[in-house]
């Protein structure tokens, strides 16, 4: 059989490379200010075989995702740090720091097999990618990633019950690796592949043997790599003709056997499924239909891994809290460009959750568990127009309870403006209020007020620093009852 030398996860191509970690270096110095670093991991759990002297379903690969933020002031918006930043993260999982060797498997063998079923060498401690359980993120345009981290769910203190939850310890670095910010993030990882634990069969050996009369299944040849024939997108292997995508086979062939998610996910021991959307009483089901289905919406041309459950959906949160087109929630972003697991943690762990562990970073960050709602944390104050989703803990700031005479847009100031501008309006009778910046074409730029309110005088901001000079036109509606006024940006 063919080895593929690329590894997909995700949807994103890593090639398989064997050099040495390039260190960190900063070539440019960070601007002067406070940072902030938020990490997340990109499903919320990872599966990898502990053993591989039989089969392999996944091998150990972790992912972690980083965002590196300079938080802004009253007079300056929040940065988010690129590949020209002078930044570099590093990522480190104390209390873990080998996974194995040819010669060491006490946590796993993987390295004694990975030649047989990759076709690689691998080094010790090195995983598909290159990466090693310590190293430096690469700089993907605005975020920072680190993709197949060779990470194992045993610590090195406790080599015989597993750790599902270990805690990351990611850094910011600055020139001379000063240290401009750190955070915990969980890498969540588990073995609980339950063939044989739940029950069902009664060794691998006899799953394999009950393959065997498969034209091309070489049991000798063991260990086998399923999807060698079985198409996965989650390692990058093709499909093959006449041969269902792994996901297919395995959930259409248990779909009459169990409906349990958790006898082949982890598991009974890890409890993936520990979210808000857990705590409120959903099931997998709920998201991902039955056992039968996972398999029969493949074989209907559902691509999986690829097409999975989307919050936007219209019997779920609806489009103001929608993915962006055509992409999953771990590969979307929303507010201030950052991506939607900046706030929110991973599918799976949508915070908070019911793992202490998941909850460390947002408490760090803002005192409490749960969504990063505090405005300060990135902005440094709380801005008074519409955050994430409209979201404003200040509601619409309120500047008078006169009720005026009549609905308008008074002068903005300053004008014209090239940072930040002030847009005070009078709302004369209680109605649904929406206050949009439109070009001279009449294309809207943005929509600041969105809401029901009530009589009173109000300030909206507009923040004009990526917005092309020129003049624009402020609509107030009320009702449906139109006024507007000119506004001019100027560089
Ligand atoms: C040499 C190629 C090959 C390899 C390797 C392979 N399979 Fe298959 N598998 C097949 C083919 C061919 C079928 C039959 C498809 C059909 O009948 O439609 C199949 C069917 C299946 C089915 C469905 C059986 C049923 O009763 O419907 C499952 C489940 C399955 N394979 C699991 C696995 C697992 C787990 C592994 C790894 C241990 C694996 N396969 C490795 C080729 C392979
Ligand atoms: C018989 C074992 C088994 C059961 C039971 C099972 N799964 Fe899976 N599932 C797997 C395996 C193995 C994979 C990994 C396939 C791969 O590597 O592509 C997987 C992958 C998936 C994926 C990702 C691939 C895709 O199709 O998009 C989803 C989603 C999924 N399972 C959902 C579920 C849900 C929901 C349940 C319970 C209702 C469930 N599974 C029950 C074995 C199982
Ligand atoms: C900067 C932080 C931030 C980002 C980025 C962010 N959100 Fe949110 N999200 C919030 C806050 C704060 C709330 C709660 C305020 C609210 O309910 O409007 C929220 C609420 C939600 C809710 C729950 C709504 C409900 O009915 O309770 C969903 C679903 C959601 N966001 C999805 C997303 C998606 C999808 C993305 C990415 C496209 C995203 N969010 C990006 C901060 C963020
Ligand atoms: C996780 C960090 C983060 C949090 C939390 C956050 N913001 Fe932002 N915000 C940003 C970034 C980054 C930008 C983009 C700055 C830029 O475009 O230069 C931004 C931009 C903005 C803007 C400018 C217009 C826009 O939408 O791009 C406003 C207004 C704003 N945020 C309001 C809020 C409010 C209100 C809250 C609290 C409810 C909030 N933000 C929470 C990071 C954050």
């Amino acid at each position: 059989m063919k080895k593929i030398f690329t590894i997909i996860i995700i949807g994103i191509i890593a090639p398989i490379l064997f050099m040495a970690l390039i260190p960190a270096k900063n070539i440019f110095a960070p601007k002067d200010g406070t940072y902030i670093v938020i990490a997340w991991n990109d499903l919320g759990m990872h599966c990898a075989n502990q053993d591989f002297s039989n089969m392999c379903i996944l091998p150990p690969y972790n992912n972690q995702s980083a965002h590196v933020i300079l938080q802004g002031t009253p007079t300056t918006m929040p940065e988010v740090m690129g590949p020209s930043s002078g930044v570099t993260v590093t990522y480190e999982i104390p209390g873990n720091t080998y996974s194995g060797s040819t010669t060491n498997t006490d946590k796993t063998n993987f390295w004694v097999y990975a030649q047989h079923i990759f076709g690689v060498t691998l080094q010790p401690n090195i995983g598909l990618t290159g990466l090693g359980l310590t190293g430096t993120m690469s700089d993907s345009n605005n975020y920072f990633h680190a993709q197949g981290i060779p990470f194992t769910p045993l610590t090195d203190a406790n080599l015989t019950t597993p750790d599902p939850y270990q805690l990351t310890l990611i850094k910011a670095l600055g020139a001379g690796s000063v240290v401009l910010a750190t955070t915990q993030s969980v890498i969540p990882v588990s073995n609980e592949i339950n063939c044989v634990s739940s029950g069902c069969h009664s060794s691998e050996m006899d799953i394999l043997n009950s393959h065997a009369s498969v034209s091309g299944f070489d049991i000798a040849n063991k260990p086998i790599l399923c999807a060698n024939c079985h198409g996965d997108n989650a390692l990058g292997m093709p499909n093959h003709a006449g041969i269902p995508p792994f996901s297919q086979a395995i959930h259409q062939a248990h779909g009459g056997e169990t409906n349990d998610c958790y006898k082949c996910h982890p598991g009974p021991n890890t409890q993936c499924f520990r979210d808000i959307m857990h705590t409120g009483g959903m099931i997998c089901q709920d998201s991902h239909g039955s056992v039968s289905n996972v398999g029969s919406s493949i074989a209907a041309g559902r691509n999986p891994w690829l097409q999975e459950p989307s919050c936007g959906a219209t019997t779920c949160h609806g489009s103001n809290y929608a993915e962006e087109p055509g992409k999953l929630f771990r590969q979307s972003k929303g507010h201030g460009g950052l991506f939607c697991s900046t706030c929110h943690g991973s599918p799976h762990a949508i915070l908070p959750t019911s793992n202490e562990r998941d909850n460390v970073q947002n408490i760090a960050l803002q005192g409490f568990s749960g969504t990063l709602r505090k405005c300060e944390v990135c902005h440094g104050y709380i801005p008074a127009s519409p955050g994430p989703h409209g979201f404003n803990p200040l509601g619409i700031r309120p500047v008078s309870s006169t009720i005026p005479p009549q609905n308008e847009i008074l002068q903005n100031y300053p004008n014209p403006c090239s940072y930040m501008t002030h847009i005070p309006y009078r709302i004369s009778i209680q109605g649904q209020v929406s206050l949009k910046i439109l070009d001279l074409h009449g294309n809207v730029i943005t929509c600041l007020v969105n809401q029901q309110l009530k009589p009173g005088e109000y300030i909206a901001e507009w923040y004009v620093s990526r917005i092309p000079e020129g003049a624009y036109i402020c609509m107030l509606s009320v009702d449906e009852i139109l006024n507007l006024k000119k506004i001019f940006v100027v560089k």
